[in-house]
């Protein structure tokens, strides 16, 4: 092997460093929290470690006795502002250490104004647009009482199957880890504030790879898929200063998460030595005992304490088997006044101690106008425009009439999308509402079906008459919000029902026909995106779906979304991501021989021995990255500041971007490279920039990128290096196209 590694740096760079908030060593801070400490008996620490869901005491006043005896340290599911501010008054008033609480609630992609689905915001590429939502969704949150979210979700995933992709940024590392630090932020804002909202990083770590996108499944990631990927979100999580950690449910090659000492102690104590606090999953203790790594809940308690969670969420293996396993030297007491300091220490980085409890901002933010209208942008911009024969869109709002069918077309609660646990249907405006404001009696609504997976075709008639009566058809097709989310995995990721038979039923009035799909997930959408003149993936949009589409389709604004994730032919394909290998035997689109051109009495061994399906061939429906305007860009120019880069050093690179059509658009400019060989093999592209820029019709732009060596770093199985060779680099519009020149590192 010619290459030499020159680094050594498992101490710096991506996957390194200090988390933002590891400065607490030795301060007043971590003074009072030893002096809290002392104070405490065993059961009352344990108390601290404990956070069960509303109720689980009895009723109001079960809990408070509770709380004054110490044996809590946080509640989920509370949403009532006057109950909260009670409780919180009793653990500050009367418990004995007058330790407040943590109210936790899943506030996922909005609490009552409801934005994209995470999918659908990292479909912005826009992290600070993100921010900015997740702001409005701590303000809205915290008028409640809650202080604690879990939420920002960073799992990286490969598979459509997979429900919790909609939760997701999709399936590159850089834009989930931006977007995860974006997101963060936005919860948290200024931790002094009333509003501020601990965010929390979840599920730590490689949940997104479930086998066979089953929720809850084994998986299996190799060390350096693991911290070239599925860690960097969490990473840059910590570096953003989240305040707690949310361990997951799945066995990671072999060893469950929520007992694995690699991941919570090796990694994000000791290499990455992260401060805040960590809190299981739902169950995933106990779990353990299902997965077979524990015997019962007592040793559940210690493989979970031992591998650093601090608080168990909803299930009570620790307050039932924790002060025994200490009494018989399992745990050490040195070990529990660890995990309660990291507890405390949320709680004093909230605030918590000295904030008012009954001084709750104004409900009045809930679903306050300016909310409104930045959902409306942020869902406007998640939507990615797939296809538009002959400039289908947008059309004009003086159309004579236009057909609006489907089942996702008047849907104010499916769509919204999954984990909308405060988000209500009625405050939704629909796509139907949108139109009708705009054509009224121009539009002809028909339903068609009257959900995604409605099998009856006794709609079809009058679906079929409002679009021949109609000089265009929009379609809105999709999965209802139950189709993804948690443990809703599906393995055909097709349109369910018989939407497609009513497509193809609407495509033969001839008219033009646009598609607008709302989903959880990438769906398997080729056969009619083959048959629609337009198509407009907006996932599930949130609570302004409707003003949004209306503002793309009738062209107030032009689509400027591109996919996060990779769209397949079919769930066969999976997985398939843009970062792939090589392999062996890469194959071009010469060398597929399709099913149905082999003849049918081939003696052939094998149709040319290439890694390729002889049915979808070698490439998915739409790559990572894509996404279509009303305007075209011209990419011109690519320049290297160097064509050779030091170990530390950095160079430049930059292309020209020209709108060279007649809308006024936003183009999402992306950098890849590709490092020819590697000590260990080396993805076929990286994303490592992207850039959002508004050009008006005739004008141009010249984009730069900042490329370090250190971005070129990874790890190879042994340590992080960063390698002396060859590199191609891009500036594109999508993982498949751009500029191309080669650089070289010393
Ligand atoms: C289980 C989910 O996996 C997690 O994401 C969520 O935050 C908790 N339940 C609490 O509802």
């Amino acid at each position: 092997m010619k290459i030499r590694i020159l680094s050594l740096i498992a101490g710096i760079g991506l996957l390194a460093g200090c988390s933002a908030n590891s400065t607490h060593n030795a301060d007043p801070v971590e003074e009072k929290i030893n002096s809290m400490l002392s104070g405490m008996t065993l059961e009352e620490k344990i108390g601290q470690m404990q956070q069960v869901n509303d109720g689980f005491f009895g009723d109001d006043e079960a809990t408070k006795q509770a709380i004054r005896e110490g044996k809590v340290g946080s509640f989920l599911n509370m949403v009532d502002a006057k109950r909260v501010a009670e409780f919180q008054r009793v653990a500050l008033e009367e418990s004995k250490h007058g330790i407040p609480l943590l109210f936790g609630r899943d506030v996922i992609h909005g609490f009552r104004t409801i934005f994209p689905i995470p999918l659908g915001m990292a479909s912005s590429w826009e992290p600070d647009l993100a921010e900015k939502a997740m702001r409005i969704a701590a303000v809205e949150a915290s008028s409640m009482g809650i202080n604690w979210t879990f939420a920002p979700m960073m799992d990286v995933t490969w598979d459509p199957r997979w429900g919790r992709i909609a939760e997701s940024c999709g399936e590159d590392p850089l834009l989930a880890a931006e977007f995860a630090a974006a997101m963060v932020k936005g919860f948290q804002g200024d931790l002094s504030d009333p509003t501020a909202v601990a965010a929390c990083a979840k599920h730590f770590v490689g949940y997104g790879m479930s086998e066979a996108g089953r929720d809850y499944n084994t998986t299996y990631i190799p060390e350096p898929l693991l911290r070239n990927v599925h860690l960097r979100p969490f990473k840059a999580a910590a570096d953003a200063g989240v305040l707690t950690f949310m361990s997951a449910f799945n066995d990671l090659n072999g060893v469950p998460t929520s007992g694995n000492e690699f991941t919570l102690k090796q990694i994000l104590r000791d290499e990455w030595d992260y401060k805040g606090m960590v809190v299981s999953d739902w169950g995933s203790i106990p779990e353990m005992i299902n997965h077979g790594f524990a015997a019962d809940t007592k040793q559940a308690a210690e493989i979970a304490a031992k591998a650093g969670v601090d608080m168990e969420m909803a299930t009570t293996c620790y307050a039932e088997n924790l002060k025994t396993l200490v009494e018989e030297g399992v745990i050490t007491e040195t070990q529990i006044d660890n995990y309660v300091g990291n507890i405390l220490r949320v709680k004093q980085d909230m605030g918590l101690f000295e904030k008012p409890y009954d001084n709750h901002v104004s409900t009045d933010t809930i679903l306050a106008p300016t909310h409104l209208e930045v959902s409306r942008e942020v869902a406007r911009k998640s939507m990615v425009l797939l296809k538009n024969k002959g400039n289908t869109l947008p059309i004009s709002k003086s159309i004579r009439s236009l057909a609006v069918i489907g089942p996702l077309s008047d849907a104010g609660r499916d769509q919204l999308g999954t984990w909308i646990f405060d988000g209500q249907g009625e405050d939704s405006t629909t796509p139907k509402e949108a139109f009708e404001k705009i054509l009224g009696s121009r539009m002809n609504y028909a339903e068609g079906l009257e959900y995604s997976r409605d099998k009856s075709t006794k709609g079809f008639a009058k679906a079929i008459a409002a679009a021949k009566r109609s000089d265009a058809i929009i379609f809105f097709a999709g999965e209802e919000s139950i189709l993804s989310g948690e443990a809703n995995a599906r393995g055909i990721i097709d349109l369910p029902g018989v939407q497609t038979e009513l497509i193809t039923e609407l495509k033969k009035t001839g008219k033009p026909l646009i598609l607008v799909v709302m989903a959880g997930r990438p769906l398997g959408i080729g056969a009619e995106m083959d048959m629609a003149d337009a198509v407009l993936y907006a996932w599930h949009p949130g609570t302004m779906a409707g003003p949004a589409i209306t503002d793309l389709v009738f062209g107030d604004y032009s689509p400027s979304g591109k996919l996060p994730v990779t769209f397949v032919k079919g769930a066969g394909q999976i997985p398939f991501y843009y970062y792939r290998k090589n392999t062996g035997r890469p194959a071009t689109e010469n060398d597929v021989t399709y099913i149905d051109d082999i003849p049918r009495n081939s003696k052939q061994l094998s149709l040319g021995f290439k890694s390729m399906h002889i049915d979808y061939g070698i490439t998915p429906l739409l790559p990572f990255g894509f996404g279509l305007s009303y305007t075209e860009f011209e990419y011109n120019n690519l320049k290297l500041s160097a064509h050779e880069i030091s170990a530390d050093g950095t160079i430049f690179v930059s292309a020209d971007i020209k709108n060279v059509g007649n809308y006024e658009a936003e183009e999402i400019v992306q950098l890849y490279i590709r490092d020819k060989v590697g000590s260990i093999t080396r993805p076929i592209k990286e994303l490592k920039g992207f850039k959002k820029i508004n050009l008006k019709p005739g004008n141009e732009k010249t984009v730069n990128f900042e490329l370090k060596a250190e971005d070129l770093q990874f790890f190879n199985g042994k340590e992080y290096v960063i390698e002396p060779g060859d590199f191609y680099i891009w500036i594109g519009p999508n993982s498949e196209e751009g500029l191309q020149d080669t650089f070289v590192l010393k």
